[in-house]
Order: C-alpha cells, then sequence, then structure tokens
C-alpha cells in the first residue's frame, strides 16, 4: 500500500504519473503501468481542477489563502491493482456523454475504459475518494 500527499497543482499530475509507474515497476507490475498512468493521470487531473490551483507558479498571495492537497494512493487486492485519488471536494465525478467536438469531458470515459471498474466514496473525515480498479493478471 502506498499513500502519497501532493499539493493541488497542475504539476502534481506528473508527480503522480511517475509515483505510480515506479511503484509498479518496483512491485513487478510493469504490463499495468500504461493503464494505471492513464488512469491516475484522468483522476488527478480532476482532483486538482476540483479543488487546486490552475497555475504552478502562483502568487504569495494564493499560496497565503492556502493552498489544497490530494493524495494519491495505489495498493493490490488480488486480482486488482486499485488506484485511488483523495480530494477536499464533496462533489461527485459525473462521467458525462461528450460529444465529437467537445474539448473535455472524456476523462471519465477514459478510466472506465482502462479500468475493470471505477467508483467513488465519501470517508467520515470529509472529501472524497475517485477509485479505479485494473486487473493484475
Ligand atoms: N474529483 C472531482 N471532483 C469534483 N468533480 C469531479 C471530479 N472528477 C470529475 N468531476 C466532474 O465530472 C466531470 C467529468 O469529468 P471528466 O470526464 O474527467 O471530464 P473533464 O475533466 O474534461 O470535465 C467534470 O467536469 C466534473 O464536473
Ligand atoms: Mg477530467
Amino acid at each position: 500500500m502506498s499513500r502519497l500527499a501532493l499539493a493541488a497543482l497542475p504539476g502534481s499530475v506528473r508527480a503522480a504519473r511517475r509515483h505510480v509507474h515506479d511503484l509498479l515497476r518496483m512491485w513487478e507490475l510493469p504490463h499495468l503501468i500504461e493503464a494505471a498512468e492513464l488512469v491516475v493521470s484522468e483522476l488527478s487531473t480532476n482532483a486538482v481542477k476540483a479543488t487546486g490551483l490552475s497555475t504552478d507558479s502562483p502568487s504569495y498571495g494564493e499560496l497565503s489563502n492556502g493552498l489544497n492537497a490530494i493524495c494519491v494512493s495505489l495498493y493490490v487486492s488480488e486480482p486488482y491493482a486499485v488506484i485511488e485519488v483523495w480530494d477536499s471536494s464533496d462533489e461527485p465525478p459525473r462521467r458525462q456523454d461528450a460529444d465529437p467536438d467537445d474539448e473535455g469531458g472524456r476523462g471519465l470515459a477514459l478510466v472506465a475504459a482502462f479500468a475493470n471498474r471505477w467508483g467513488y466514496r465519501r470517508p467520515e473525515t470529509g472529501g472524497k475518494v475517485v477509485w479505479a480498479e485494473i486487473q493484475v493478471r
């Protein structure tokens, strides 16, 4: 079980992706890296969008107003590897039916395509966790 808290900033998406990549290599599950990177990228992008700042170089004033965190967790529960991303918003993820010419609205559809199941829960302590299961073998 690995848990990594990151600042809710756009650059943390890349950090989350690298972290998951390194863990899966260490856990000798390299065949999961591609799907897991995609899933953690989409989920952490959404978490940052919902609770974070839109720039990696905020002003001191913006920083003084407080910076939210997100938290990326990864664990194996046979036959799945489970990726979880917590953020401090109670707002649930909502899968949209994106039009072909829409810019966004595809992230969760991608997650659904690469994961066996996905969903969310609200811990008693606040915020929510969006999770996705990827088959290990
Ligand atoms: N972590 C989240 N917190 C709050 N709302 C979310 C979260 N993830 C997704 N959503 C909601 O679900 C919608 C669909 O997400 P997604 O498919 O990734 O598309 P996009 O991010 O391009 O809007 C988002 O627009 C947002 O309203
Ligand atoms: Mg998205």
